[in-house]
């Protein structure tokens, strides 16, 4: 694409996500100029010198924003979904010495490059979804060595200029073999923590909060180390059981907390005083058939902001898919297209501390956008399985179109 600019003409709806709902301009047009959005109007736009795309009546829709994902890493666990499948549980092939640690020993194998190479194969995939912003966490290293090297992995991907990468320090997703848990958690503090942010590596820091893995205390210890380093707490909160994850969220000022199958009402409330969004991961809630679902309800009730990711990663939710997301959203969680929709645009977004840039179809925000082959709005989240990017526009260029 030249740097003239792009016109979207011929839109059934342009959903710009402004306001509370779709915002909807009907038989839509859009103008891309130097990669941000130029204009929104409701009528066909001339063309002076750019180039343009019919649309061909169909939708158009903000760049999908994927806030969770464990994008980097080594090998996969095709054997612990086969345990699964014969009655394991999760938790329990995690003690018994697969889980991420198995995973931590190919990302500790595995050279920079190699993981690049891996990485950037899911990340096509996922830029084939209409994926345009993808947060990536470390958390298969817990060293500083392979911890550094995930991150910088995750920069390269994101100087590729294919999709925004934000990135994010998981080195509290699990203790070390060999290591005591208090001396892992001093070596996040006074170690790791520093490291990652010396080198200007992340923006958040985050950590897996489960009574059998960093309790509540010990997460919040970890998450205020990372503020004291500038980096932004987010959490892995009450997913294998409820474990006060979502209260340290709000005690720690956390932009998000994800997963939340079993968070406390005391928890949710206080997470809707403190402002944090919900990460929901109705992907993994049903790759591992959880027991137990988001309380989307209640958050609803408590006006807490919703967004929605894939979690991907090679344990729990090996899906790239960010409409799956939505149509699972859907489906299975009980969210409105509405909520489903801007769980994956506009809220996810807003987890990501990013809705002043991207989220949105409205003049000045980055041009990252997803035309879609589908006429009308409810078929992103109703047709289960269809990818609808037709074409992905990811600052204002075209990175993908389907023939
Ligand atoms: O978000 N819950 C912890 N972390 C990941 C799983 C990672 C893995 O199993 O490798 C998650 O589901
Ligand atoms: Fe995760």
């Amino acid at each position: 694409m030249t740097d003239s600019g792009l016109v979207l003409n011929n839109c059934s709806q342009v959903l710009t996500m402004a306001g509370d709902g779709l915002g909807i301009v009907e038989q839509g047009a859009v103008r891309i100029r130097d990669g941000r959005i130029a204009e929104v109007a409701d009528h066909a736009l001339t063309v002076a010198g750019e180039t343009e795309i019919d649309c061909c009546g169909n939708v158009v829709i903000p760049g999908f924003i994927d806030p969770h994902t464990h994008l980097v890493f080594g090998g996969w666990r095709q054997n612990e979904f086969e345990m699964r499948l014969a009655g394991r549980t999760y938790r329990e092939i995690a003690e018994a010495g697969g889980g991420i640690l198995s995973t931590v020993i190919h990302t500790r194998l595995a050279t920079a490059d190699e993981l690049y190479n891996r990485a950037l194969e899911r990340l096509h995939e996922m830029v084939n979804w209409g994926t345009t912003t993808v947060e990536v966490k470390s958390g298969y290293g817990l060293d500083t060595v392979t911890e550094l090297r995930m991150l910088r992995v995750a920069r390269r991907l994101g100087e590729l200029k294919l999709c925004r990468v934000v990135p994010t320090f998981l080195g509290a997703h699990s203790v070390p073999k060999r290591t005591a848990k208090a001396d892992y958690i001093e070596r996040l503090e006074n170690e790791m923590i520093p490291a990652v942010a010396a080198a200007g590596l992340a923006r958040f820091c985050d950590v897996f909060c489960e009574e059998f893995v960093f309790n509540a205390a010990e997460s919040t210890r970890i998450l205020e180390a990372g503020k004291r380093h500038s980096l932004v707490p987010t959490i892995h909160a009450d997913e294998i059981e409820a474990s006060g994850g979502a209260e340290v969220a709000a005690r720690v000022g956390a932009a998000s907390a994800s997963h939340l199958l079993q968070p406390s009402d005391a928890g949710l409330e206080a997470m809707a005083q403190a402002g944090v969004v919900a990460v929901l991961l109705p992907g993994t809630c049903f790759f591992l058939g959880a027991a137990h679902k988001s309380p989307v309800a209640k958050m609803r009730e408590l006006g807490i902001l919703m967004a929605l990711a894939t979690d991907f990663n090679p344990g729990s939710c090996p899906m790239l898919a960010q409409p799956l997301t939505a149509q699972f959203g859907s489906i299975y969680y009980g969210m409105t297209i509405i909520e489903a929709l801007r769980g994956v645009t506009v809220n996810a977004a807003r987890a990501l501390k990013l809705d002043s840039e991207v989220g949105t179809l409205e003049p000045g925000k980055a041009a990252d956008i997803v035309v879609t082959d589908v006429p009308d709005y409810r078929h992103i989240a109703y047709r289960l399985g269809h990818n609808p990017a037709w074409v992905t526009i990811y600052g204002g260029r075209v990175v993908h179109r389907q023939y």
